[in-house]
C-alpha cells in the first residue's frame, strides 16, 4: 500500500522537486476514487458551493456544509491528505473564531489541515492555528471568498505593484508558517518567482507549470457540471456526455419497456404465489 501523505512528506516533496497533485472532492464517492488514483492532497473545498449546491459563489457556504462533505470524504480516504476550506467569516473575524472553526473541521470533519484565503493580514491567524496543532495551507491570488471586491474572476498580479504584493504575501504566509500556499490565477512567471523564494509548497490553478504542485476543482477536470470550458483547466474526461446518454438510454429503455427484464427481477415459487387469497 502507498504511503499515507502528511504535512512534512509534502515539504521533502518540494525539496527532492517531486510534483504535488491535489484535486478537490466533497463526498464519499469521488474522494474514494481520487485517493485510488494516488492523489496527494484532497480538498474539500468551498467551491462546493458553486458545483454542490449550486449557489453563484462561495460566499454562502457554512460551517455545517464543510463539516458535512470533508467527514464525507474523509470515509472515503485512507491514503490522501484531506484538507478542508474554512469557509466565509469563520476565520476573518478574530484569530479566536479560526481556531475555534479549523479545530471542528479536524474534530468532526476528519481533516488533517484547513486553507484560508488571504495574504499578510492572516499572519496573525495561521501563527495561532499551527500554535495549536493545525496545519494551515494558504491561498493568494484570486481568492473567491472576495469576488465583491474582484467584481469578478479576473488574473492577479500582473502589474508590478500586484505582483510585489503577492509574493510579500507569500512570504508572509510562509513565516508564520504555513505549510503551503495555493495560487489561483497569476501569470506563470509570478508563480515561478514565488515557488523559487518560498520554501513552502506552491500549489498552482491557473498559475502555470513551475509551481511545485497543481490543483484543479474535480467538476472542471472531469467535464462534469457546468459545459463552460475553463483557460485554466484541462478535461480529462467529459462525463456530462456519458452521464446524460446514460440517463437517456435509462428512460428510453423504460418506456419502450425494455428494462427492466427477468434478468433484473426477482422469482417466487409458483405455488406460494397460487396460495395467495386475493378476496378481500
Ligand atoms: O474551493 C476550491 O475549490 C479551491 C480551489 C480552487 C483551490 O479553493
Amino acid at each position: 500500500m502507498a504511503e499515507r501523505i502528511t504535512v512534512p512528506l509534502l515539504q521533502q516533496r518540494k525539496s527532492e522537486g517531486q510534483k504535488i497533485t491535489a484535486v478537490t472532492a466533497y463526498d464519499f464517492t469521488f474522494a474514494k476514487l481520487a485517493d485510488e488514483a494516488e492523489m496527494d492532497i484532497i480538498l474539500v473545498g468551498d467551491s462546493l458551493g458553486n458545483v454542490m449546491l449550486g449557489y453563484d459563489s462561495t460566499l454562502p457556504v457554512t460551517m455545517d456544509d464543510m463539516i458535512r462533505h470533508t467527514r464525507a470524504v474523509r470515509r472515503g480516504v485512507s491514503r490522501s491528505l484531506v484538507v478542508a476550506d474554512l469557509p466565509f467569516l469563520s476565520y476573518q473575524t478574530s484569530p479566536d473564531d479560526a481556531v475555534r472553526n479549523a479545530g471542528r473541521l479536524l474534530q468532526e470533519g476528519g481533516a488533517a489541515a484547513v486553507k484560508l484565503e488571504g495574504g499578510t493580514h492572516m499572519a496573525e491567524t495561521i501563527r495561532r492555528l499551527v500554535s495549536v496543532g493545525i496545519p494551515v495551507m494558504g491561498h493568494l491570488g484570486w481568492t473567491p471568498q472576495s469576488i465583491n471586491l474582484f467584481g469578478r474572476p479576473t488574473v492577479q498580479g500582473r502589474t508590478r505593484t500586484e505582483a510585489q504584493e503577492i509574493l510579500d504575501d507569500a512570504r508572509a504566509l510562509a513565516e508564520a508558517g504555513a505549510f503551503a500556499v495555493v495560487l489561483e490565477v497569476v501569470p506563470e512567471r509570478l508563480a515561478a518567482l514565488v515557488t523559487d523564494t518560498v520554501l513552502i509548497p506552491t500549489i498552482g490553478i491557473g498559475a502555470g507549470p513551475h509551481c511545485d504542485g497543481q490543483v484543479l476543482v474535480m467538476h472542471d477536470l472531469l467535464g462534469l457540471g457546468t459545459d463552460k470550458t475553463f483557460r485554466h483547466a484541462k478535461r480529462f474526461a467529459n462525463l456530462n456526455e456519458i452521464v446524460r446518454n446514460a440517463f437517456q438510454s435509462y428512460r428510453d429503455e423504460v418506456l419502450n419497456e425494455e428494462f427492466p427484464t427477468l434478468e433484473h427481477s426477482f422469482a417466487m415459487d409458483e405455488e406460494q404465489l397460487e396460495g395467495i387469497d386475493r378476496m378481500d
